[in-house]
């Protein structure tokens, strides 16, 4: 501990008086680039929906995307992330949706890197859940999770989305193994610029419940996903599935959800050094913007606890309100 001097030669207060001087000593500052954009996807033409449990974010249909791009780009968010709400027609217990090449995702990476180039970064979650009847990530045979036996079919997802131009893959089922092999595949089939952003730290929480209602897997979910997203009581084991998604090739990690987990977001920072991602995920986002819509509390504290992320150590935010970023950074 530095101690540089004491009351009443110390006044801590001095640096707090006016509004220039806190702005000269402040630690963490957020701007439009800390940010990740998450767009869910729907069928259909000039589609823009509302989801129930999320209000203030929607599905867009592919050719609705313009403005909220435009939006992004011109606050200069380097990163999209999109998410397929899957018509429910096509889901089947295989997921085999993921790898149509015509699929809602492959239709949007197509348009919006025609469009707009690399003035944006897209991500693509690698995960069968927006696929599958059973709403789990992976294959599932008499109430078991399959572990090896999905990573072949995320490989195929993930060389199907890199070939339709997505910039970051990133698997997102926490599943044992598959950064390793979707990495040696990337690489094999040419496509060993583009990065990888493992989902390493994913826990099972409550709080995805508006995203599944968002990709329409919610109604269908049986069971829970405790047998592969983690336990929310670890921290070590947090640790050790990021040292094995680096050391199978992840270039970047995400912690996830976000602010119940801020203590783990900087417990992997400081451990390895690495680029952090944390997910404030779809219950965060609902759980704030209905006490804001109350007027229980006020808007300002989307950028407190967006705050709280870059002082923990994360690189960027994936969030809901990157759309928002006109109202939150002013
Ligand atoms: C799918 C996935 C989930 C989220 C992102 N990718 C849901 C889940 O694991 O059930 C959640 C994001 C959010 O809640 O905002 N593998």
């Amino acid at each position: 501990m530095i101690i540089t001097g004491k009351y009443p030669n110390l006044r801590m207060r001095r640096a707090r008086k006016e509004g220039w001087s806190r702005r000269l000593v402040r630690e963490n500052t957020l701007s439009g680039s800390d940010f990740v954009l998450p767009i869910f996807l729907t069928d259909g033409i000039n589609k823009k929906q509302e989801i129930k449990s999320m209000k203030g974010v929607y599905r867009y249909s592919i050719d609705n995307l313009s403005g909220i791009i435009d939006r992004a780009i011109k606050n200069k968010i380097p990163m999209l992330a999109l998410f397929p709400n899957t018509n429910k027609k096509l889901k089947d217990i295989n997921g085999s949706e993921a790898l149509n090449e015509d699929n809602l995702v492959s239709k949007a990476i197509i348009k919006i890197k025609k469009k707009y180039k690399n003035k944006i970064g897209i991500m693509c979650d690698v995960a069968l859940d927006p696929y599958t009847s059973h709403g789990h990530d992976g294959l599932l045979k008499k109430n078991e999770i399959l572990n090896d036996e999905t990573i072949k079919i995320l490989i195929k997802q993930s060389l199907l989305q890199a070939q339709m131009g997505c910039d970051v893959i990133a698997p997102s089922d926490m599943m044992d193994g598959r950064i390793g092999e979707i990495r040696k595949e990337l690489d094999k089939n040419g496509h060993e610029k583009i990065q990888i952003l493992s989902y390493a730290v994913k826990y099972s929480s409550s709080f995805y419940g508006p995203f599944r209602d968002a990709v329409g897997s919610k109604s269908s979910l049986k069971g829970n996903k405790k047998t592969y997203q983690m336990d929310y009581g670890n921290v070590n084991e947090a640790l050790r599935e990021v040292a094995l998604d680096i050391k199978e090739g992840a270039d970047m990690v995400m912690v996830k959800p976000g602010l119940p987990y801020i203590d783990i977001i900087k417990e992997v920072k400081n451990n390895f050094k690495i680029p952090v991602l944390a997910y404030q995920v779809s219950g965060e986002y609902s759980l704030l913007s209905n006490a804001i819509n109350n007027k229980i509390i006020n808007n300002e504290s989307v950028y407190e606890i967006l705050m709280s992320f870059k002082r923990a150590g994360a690189n960027a935010i994936i969030t809901y309100y990157a759309d928002y970023l006109d109202k939150i950074i002013k």
